[in-house]
């Protein structure tokens, strides 16, 4: 697919380049100002055995190049780009591959999460995987109706949690309508983690929670070394800072690649503000 010189210059906005240098080059700037990072190689639903083996390639060479480099950084995936769209069988031998490459080097494997068809087979799967690899940690997102079952499920078993809110289109009866319900299960989920004695990652650039949520850090006596706060590439770089300067972990996830276009479009998705930015693009020319 072909995108109009406008959109690239969108998409380097919130996307680190095409190449793994590209990428890494973005670790080494966000390390060097204090803050931790997560790699994530853009893409999805692949539709062929070969292309989810290229995309687990891709995730080996990442872990191999972090360590080689000494950066900061660990890596996120998704499963239906290891193949789960084809089998089962297929995606856990490739995420297993991943767990074992990243066990030898102590790094982490996060499993981002997508649309709710994919949500209890991503559960279960992390879930089985936590059994061997401990390094293997998955996300939740707010706006599913079911999510504070898999909290308590992933916690019961001490799974490493990312709590978003959600970035796909789902069906009222499996997500919250409103975001005020979205933003308040969230909060109370955060906090529910922020107790939980395992370390967790709270991402979101929404201030009115993280505000909410320092607060209730201090007033509990939560150490800032018992969680992280969690941003994407590009977004909200003020808060970003202020959080670190202020002694909270802060990890950014740090996309790339050529696969960017459904990433883009859910960022643009989720704030329409964005579209004004394009605008400006496109009379540039
Ligand atoms: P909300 O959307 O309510 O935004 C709060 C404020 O944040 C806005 O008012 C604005 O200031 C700022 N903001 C939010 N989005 C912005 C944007 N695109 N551009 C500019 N400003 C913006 N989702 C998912 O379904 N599966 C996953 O695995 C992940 N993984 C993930 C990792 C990390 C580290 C983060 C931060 C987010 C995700 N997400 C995700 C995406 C998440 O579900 C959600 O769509 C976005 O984070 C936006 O929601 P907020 O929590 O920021 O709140």
């Amino acid at each position: 697919m072909t995108h109009s010189s406008a959109t690239r210059r969108v998409a380097n906005r919130f996307v680190a380049g095409e190449t793994v240098d590209s990428a890494l080059a973005a670790v080494s700037e966000l390390n060097a100002q204090g803050l931790s990072a997560t790699l994530d190689h853009l893409g999805e639903n692949v539709s062929t055995e070969a292309e989810a083996a290229v995309a687990r390639d891709v995730c080996l060479e990442m872990l191999d190049r972090i360590r080689e480099s000494a950066l900061n950084s660990n890596i996120s995936v998704k499963l239906t780009q290891l193949g789960l769209d084809l089998s089962v069988d297929l995606c856990r031998r490739n995420l297993a591959a991943l767990l074992e490459r990243a066990a030898r080097y102590s790094s982490f494997v996060r499993v981002d999460m997508e649309g709710s068809a994919y949500t209890q087979r991503t559960v279960d799967l992390v879930s089985e995987m936590h059994h061997t690899f401990d390094n293997v940690g998955a996300v939740l997102q707010s706006y599913l109706r079911r999510t504070t079952e898999d909290v308590e499920r992933l916690l019961a078993e001490k799974i490493r949690i990312r709590l978003c809110k959600g970035a796909y289109q789902e069906p009222d009866e499996v997500a919250f309508r409103h975001k005020s319900e979205v933003d308040h299960n969230y909060l109370q989920l955060a906090k529910r983690l922020m107790e939980s004695g395992t370390y967790h990652g709270i991402a979101t650039h929404d201030e009115q929670i993280i505000v909410a949520l320092e607060q209730h850090a201090r007033e509990r006596g939560i150490a800032a070394s018992a969680f992280e706060f969690q941003m994407l590439y590009g977004i909200r770089r003020d808060l970003q800072k202020r959080l670190r300067g202020e002694g909270w972990g802060m990890r950014v996830y740090i996309p790339f690649g050529s696969h960017w276009f459904p990433y883009l479009t859910r960022r643009l998705a989720e704030r329409p503000a964005n579209l004004f930015f394009i605008a400006r693009n496109l009379f540039r020319g």
